[in-house]
């Protein structure tokens, strides 16, 4: 064994001190599985003070001094957040550093110029943590299918949303009662707001769909609809057609006249309980991937949490480090298809729909007419009567979502609709 390689963690949060740790317990495993030993260099923390468990002279407030020492190989970085992360990570790159992230936003914001960045340097850029925490997802994307052409990723990428709406399923309760025991749980943080409305998985299907159809996008690409607007009725209505409602990320090529498009979403929807997906309960995350050639492939575990992500940083850390070794670096990304985003109101959906109407000939004509008006072919009715009035349960064929959405508006303002009280899009129906 030559000299050690030598690692510089910025960050020492959860994530942080779990890498820390795990360096530490499994320094020899880690030394023979690379060929030469791993050693901390330093720490870059905000509140050295907060820190006792590191040692003293490992720690720093100068992560811009830390990221370009001469005795630095590596940098993990899990600070999260575009800055100062970004700057630092360019910074190490720049002074010939390969660099392990778990940062998603960054990656779902500026990867393909930070990809560009490292190739220019020849080094390693690696973020297999920011995607559904120890699942190995973006390896498989990056290396194990580079050789197929897939055709759907679909994702439960965001634990705290799975756990709210598996509650949601289980004890009948609202958003906001499931919500809060989310929160006394640890499962939501204080301020739920990027996982409840969907931003953290809207980055995260932003870098699975750049992976997967070899396209630059960015989360500014992702439609985006959180679950607080998810109602006990939504989740009774899924149960009442063997669906269960989950919170999903949906990247798709779409194929169209000019040529393909691949859209991005992030809503939540129906599936039917026989979907691999549906069985995805609690807090884990599951891929579940379609390809020409490999066919479907389901891929779940632990999405968040201090250990199975200091596992994924970990993984990367021994790749780069391997390649390090080997003076090479490795695969980056490709995006020669640079496929066009196209816009959710042409990306084909489903809606489920609930509505109070008055029991009276002529209205599930009316309604009928509705959807036809705007060119939207329903695939079955179920009318459930009480007194004068009654309740349609009506599903869709695919269209446009646009054409569904503007269906609901109008729907809304017909005078024999009394209430549209559940409308959700389904996916997996066959
Ligand atoms: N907050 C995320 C989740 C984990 O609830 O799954 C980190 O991306």
């Amino acid at each position: 064994m030559t000299a050690p390689l030598r690692v510089a963690l910025l960050g020492c949060g959860t994530v942080g001190s779990a890498v820390l740790r795990l360096l530490d317990e499994q320094a020899d495993d880690l030394a023979a599985r690379i060929g030469r030993p791993v050693e901390v260099a330093g720490v870059a923390v905000r509140r050295p003070d907060r820190h006792p468990e590191v040692p003293a002279h490992l720690l720093t407030t100068d992560a811009q001094a830390l990221v370009t020492r001469d005795d630095v190989d590596l940098v993990v970085e899990v600070i999260g957040g575009i800055e100062p992360a970004r700057t630092l990570m360019l910074a190490a790159f720049a002074a010939g550093k390969s660099v392990v992230s778990a940062n998603k936003a960054l990656l779902a914001d500026d990867g393909v110029a930070l990809h560009a960045a490292a190739a220019e340097a020849g080094v390693d850029l690696y973020y297999e943590a920011a995607v559904a925490g120890a699942i190995p997802m973006l390896r498989p994307l990056r290396e194990s299918l580079a050789g197929d052409q897939l055709r759907r990723v679909v994702g439960i990428v965001n634990g705290t949303t799975n756990y709210i709406l598996s509650r949601m399923a289980e004890t009948g309760a609202g958003f906001a009662e499931a919500l809060a025991e989310a929160t006394d749980l640890g499962y939501a943080e204080a301020d739920p707001t990027a996982d409840v409305d969907g931003f953290d998985a809207a980055a995260k299907a932003a870098i699975l769909a750049s992976l997967a159809f070899h396209t630059a996008v960015t989360a500014s690409d992702v439609y985006r609809e959180g679950i607080s607007a998810v109602t006990a009725l939504d989740v009774a209505r899924a149960a009442e057609i063997g669906c269960t409602v989950k919170l999903l990320a949906i990247c798709e090529r779409v194929a169209n006249g000019a040529g393909d498009s691949v859209a991005v979403r992030v809503h939540p929807a129906m599936i039917p309980t026989t979907h691999p997906l549906a069985a995805v309960g609690g807090s884990f995350n599951a891929v579940f991937v379609e390809a020409e050639a490999a066919g479907e492939l389901m891929f779940y575990g632990r999405g968040a949490g201090g250990e199975p992500t200091a596992s994924a940083v970990l993984g990367d850390l021994v790749a780069v480090a391997r390649n390090r070794v080997a003076g090479v670096a490795g695969p980056g990304i490709t995006t020669y298809a640079e496929l066009p985003a196209r816009p959710i109101a042409e990306t084909p959906t489903r809606y489920h729909v609930s509505l109070d109407v008055a029991d009276k000939p002529g209205v599930l004509a009316t309604v009928a007419q509705e959807f036809a008006r705007q060119g939207v072919s329903i695939a079955t009715v179920r009318q459930d009567g009480h007194g004068d009035a009654a309740t349609l349960v009506i599903v869709t064929h695919s269209a446009p979502d646009a054409a569904l959405s503007a269906t609901i508006t109008a729907l809304r303002e017909m005078p024999a609709v009394r209430g549209v009280t559940s409308v959700l899009r389904v996916e997996g129906l066959s």
